[in-house]
């Protein structure tokens, strides 16, 4: 096997040159198969929604890995293509919505869960199974909060659901991102005095539900879809939620708020298996530190806010408060298997000129993920230099090569007067972590057009990578015209969908830390 191991670690990745043809292109190694796009029947009562992006799979048994449950988030949707086919008014969409529109939008956010089988190497959806069912903006979620929300322990739906996580206990968590885009946000100004910012899709005006009640990390119970949000872990426009499990069992939650100069947040629970009760803390990069969100201890937020629940509520506010430091997009957030360091994606900040972003590495101190105090670095830069943009969504597989997926905006991709045109379409890279390209980004899978690629989570025994195929032809101004056909139906309209990735190349990358140990 030490044969095996050096063969493995020589692996030579080809990398893809960047493409901007309209459709899912992999490398040499790989081939995929879709197992559900949007509209597509899961139930007698229900259909897949729009815009899937993060994907993860439980296993409905430990020792069967080839049939689970997949939780699929959809994060926004395209009016042209769900509610509104003569959709033009894209500046101001809430003045011609109607409620059917409205309705037909708030069916398709929120998630899906889907039990999924593989036979003779293809994962389907198994029809009719009885865990299969939507989660949209009208079902009704408890909040994990002593203290009512605007008067609520209840509320309706969650939106925006962008990427998320698992728990230890095998619950789904998914993450309320651009909530402010559907129900508008409440600002304060200097007296502190409350208004409403109305939303761009303007559902707020059949459905007057509070800014409030969204924004939050959002858990799924897998066999019964009862769902609960966790106020502790504040409220902002959450990418996503990684948690690791400390000794005691108490457990670690990172999360980022996906908004130029926003902030990188940890909860740290103070009580096991719950993400009740804990302290919420913000990084301060500069001096690596994790700075407590905590009214009873800080007296600038005491003076600021009348609670610790007005401080979650306005975390944002909160952490400017006490000094974190203002950074540039925090997205997706893995914790690398082998070493414990913590990487964190920062897509872009345009506002400070930085176009193509980074990825952030943390190094808590002594390895403890419950410390106080830690390192960061730089890990990895977008640009020309390392061939990747925009980077997003990350994965690391069961050997610890680092997978990332990159999110320039449709608008901005593929065009001269833009700073990505040579980067093409939206791309999968791996870094691998052994052999002769170590350390290298390489391209191994190009996004059909106006794509993104999105939720990357590997199956459990590591021979899978789900992927999801976001928003193709999004740039679509006419939908008898569209800009992407993918996946490639006989109606000629995109759908976001979701493929199963095989092949020898994933399992070979899969299996080298099997090998080593
Ligand atoms: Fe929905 Fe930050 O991506
Ligand atoms: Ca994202
Ligand atoms: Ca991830
Ligand atoms: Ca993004």
């Amino acid at each position: 096997s030490k044969n095996t191991l050096e063969r493995l670690k020589n692996l030579r990745l080809e990398s893809m040159v960047a493409s901007d043809k309209d459709d899912l292109l992999l490398t040499n190694g790989l081939s995929y198969h879709t197992i559900i796009k949007w509209g597509d029947k899961i139930s007698d009562q229900d259909t897949f929604g729009f815009n899937n992006d993060f994907t993860c799979f439980i296993p409905l048994d430990e020792n069967n890995p080839k049939d689970g449950l997949l939780w699929v988030n959809h994060e926004y949707i395209n009016p042209l293509f769900v509610s509104d086919f003569n959709y033009r008014d894209y500046e101001n969409p809430q003045l011609h919505r109607t409620k059917e529109q409205v309705d037909q939008e708030m069916y398709n956010v929120g998630g899906s869960i889907v039990r999924i089988r593989e036979e003779n190497g293809q994962w389907k959806v198994v029809q009719n199974d009885p865990h299969n069912r939507r989660i949209t903006a009208k079902t009704p979620i408890q909040l994990n909060w002593d203290t009512p929300i605007k008067g609520k322990s209840t509320i309706i739906g969650t939106n925006s659901n962008c990427s998320g996580g698992i728990t230890p206990w095998k619950t789904f968590l998914t993450c309320e991102e651009n909530y402010d885009g559907f129900f508008g946000e409440t600002t304060y100004d200097a007296n502190n005095i409350p208004t409403h910012r109305p939303s761009s899709y303007g559902w707020e005006k059949f459905y007057s539900y509070p800014p409030e009640h969204y924004g939050w990390v959002v858990e799924v119970n897998p066999k019964d879809g009862t769902a609960q949000k966790h106020i502790a872990l504040g409220r902002f426009a959450h990418e996503c939620c990684t948690l690791y499990e400390l000794a005691d069992k108490r457990v670690v939650a990172y999360t980022g708020d996906d908004k130029n100069d926003e902030h990188l947040y940890k909860f740290i629970s103070s009580k096991p298996g719950s993400l009740k009760e804990g302290t919420l803390y913000v990084a301060d990069t500069e001096n690596g530190k994790w700075l407590p969100l905590d009214w009873e201890t800080q007296t600038v937020l005491k003076a600021k806010f009348k609670d610790q629940t007005e401080v979650l509520i306005r975390a944002r506010e909160a952490a400017k408060l006490v000094g974190a430091t203002a950074l540039n997009r925090p997205e997706d957030i893995e914790i690398d298997p082998i070493t414990g360091n913590i990487f964190i994606t920062l897509t872009n900040n345009k506002g400070k000129n930085d176009f193509h972003g980074s990825i952030l590495k943390i190094e808590e101190t002594d390895g403890a993920f419950d410390a106080l105090t830690f390192k960061a670095s730089t890990y990895k830069a977008g640009g020309e230099e390392n061939g990747f943009s925009c980077p997003d969504n990350l994965a690391f597989d069961m050997s610890g090569n680092l997978w990332i997926t990159s999110d320039m905006s449709g608008s901005a991709m593929n065009r001269a007067d833009e700073p990505y045109m040579s980067f093409k379409n939206n791309s999968l890279f791996v870094i691998p972590r052994y052999g002769k390209d170590a350390g290298k980004v390489i391209r191994v899978a190009s996004a059909p057009r106006d794509a993104e690629l999105t939720g990357p989570w590997f199956s459990p025994d590591g021979k899978t990578l789900f992927l999801s195929v976001q928003h193709p032809g999004e740039q679509t101004k006419d939908i008898r015209n569209p800009t992407s056909k993918f996946p490639f139906d006989k109606d000629g309209i995109p759908k976001p969908s979701v493929v199963a990735i095989t092949g020898d190349l994933i399992e070979k990358m899969n299996c080298l830390h099997q090998i080593e140990g």
